[in-house]
């Protein structure tokens, strides 16, 4: 790992990928199992971060590390501790991944107060740090269609000025995006603009297929989508923004090193491309430090950093106004 410089922190940055239990920084995880008398000890490293070894185990410390959130009260100090940090990364506008899943099981009226408190706090984080943030409802795939149909009918009935997107993740290779059609198109036809993850660890077909029948306007990751350019060519055509997440991906090992990132190729190709986190305490990245490896591997500078920034904004599932004001601020 790469020790965070922070030489980009003030440069005003748009996050898209973010999955915000994941955001959960491990003394916060850890203070409230304590509180809660529960032994989490398991899921921690001695040094205190998340312990676990490739892309299955991550997802299962995940899962434990939000047994401790288990309530709306939860949720809403979760949204604060994280929007601050990231306030203090330079980000200024940010979506999160919410998983009615684990606000209330898929029900919809708990759903409801557990959205209710996060909005609440990401208000407040408006006021106090100056970023905003909306909100993507996202179908957790390895529980499987059902479960994503609970989602959905949690987005529908939600869907509005802060419930903007909705979205696909966990264990890529479980199933096909073609089960969760029915739980996309209810999210579009509510209004809900539309993201999934797809190529991270699955190819070109996987990202092929999850346009095809997910009708998304972005993709989380899609990175393999570089082994097929007539695929890349087309994503480029459609104006598909990818929320590439180059940390995360040397982390968990989607690709084998830093260098080795397509990021710049798809860029060059014409492909709408944006940068986050993901999920940054367990990748031990920052908005700052994606920024500082950006420039030490591929010499980016102040002109790709204000580009990224800007195919973010216009790729935000967000309202007109609410781009426009974020616009003054990357100016
Ligand atoms: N959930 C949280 N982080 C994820 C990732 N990188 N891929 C899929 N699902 C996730
Ligand atoms: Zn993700």
């Amino acid at each position: 790992m790469t020790e965070p410089t922070s030489d980009w922190r003030d440069i005003p940055k748009v996050e898209l990928h973010l999955h915000l239990e994941g955001a959960a920084p491990p003394a916060f995880i850890r203070g409230l199992a304590a509180e809660k008398g529960m032994d989490l000890s398991a899921i921690f490293r001695p040094d205190g971060g998340y312990r676990y070894e490739g892309f299955e185990h991550f997802l299962q410390v995940y899962e434990a590390a939000c047994q401790v959130l288990t309530g709306p009260e939860e949720f809403r100090r979760l949204t604060l501790a994280v929007l601050e940090e990231s306030a203090s990364q330079g980000v200024v506008y940010t979506e999160a991944f919410l998983s009615p899943e684990f606000c209330g099981g898929g029900d919809v009226g708990a759903w409801r107060e557990y959205l209710a408190a996060i909005q609440d706090a990401a208000m407040q984080a408006e006021r106090d740090f100056g970023i905003t943030l909306r909100g993507c409802a996202t179908i957790i795939r390895h529980l499987g269609p059902d479960k994503g149909r609970d989602t959905a009918r949690c987005a529908v009935e939600t869907a509005g000025d802060f419930l903007t997107g909705f979205g696909l993740a966990g264990a890529e290779m479980m199933g096909r995006p073609g089960d969760y059609a029915w739980s996309f198109d209810a999210a579009r036809e509510a209004g809900l603009r539309l993201t999934a993850h797809a190529g991270e660890w699955g190819g070109p077909d996987m990202v092929a297929d999850t346009i095809r029948d997910l009708k998304v306007e972005r993709i989380g990751h899609g990175i393999n989508a570089i082994r097929d350019l007539a695929l890349v060519d087309d994503i480029a055509e459609k104006g598909i923004v990818l929320e590439v997440c180059p940390g995360s991906n040397v982390f968990l090992g989607a690709v084998p090193s830093w260098k080795d990132h397509p990021l710049p190729k798809l860029m060059a190709r014409g492909v709408k491309c944006t940068v986050s986190t993901d999920d940054p305490p367990f990748f031990h990245t920052t908005m700052s430090n994606e920024y500082d490896m950006l420039e030490q591997v591929f010499d980016f500078g102040e002109s790709e950093f204000r580009h990224l920034a800007e195919t973010g904004l216009a790729g935000a599932f967000c309202d007109e106004a609410t781009r426009e004001r974020v616009r003054k601020r990357l100016a």
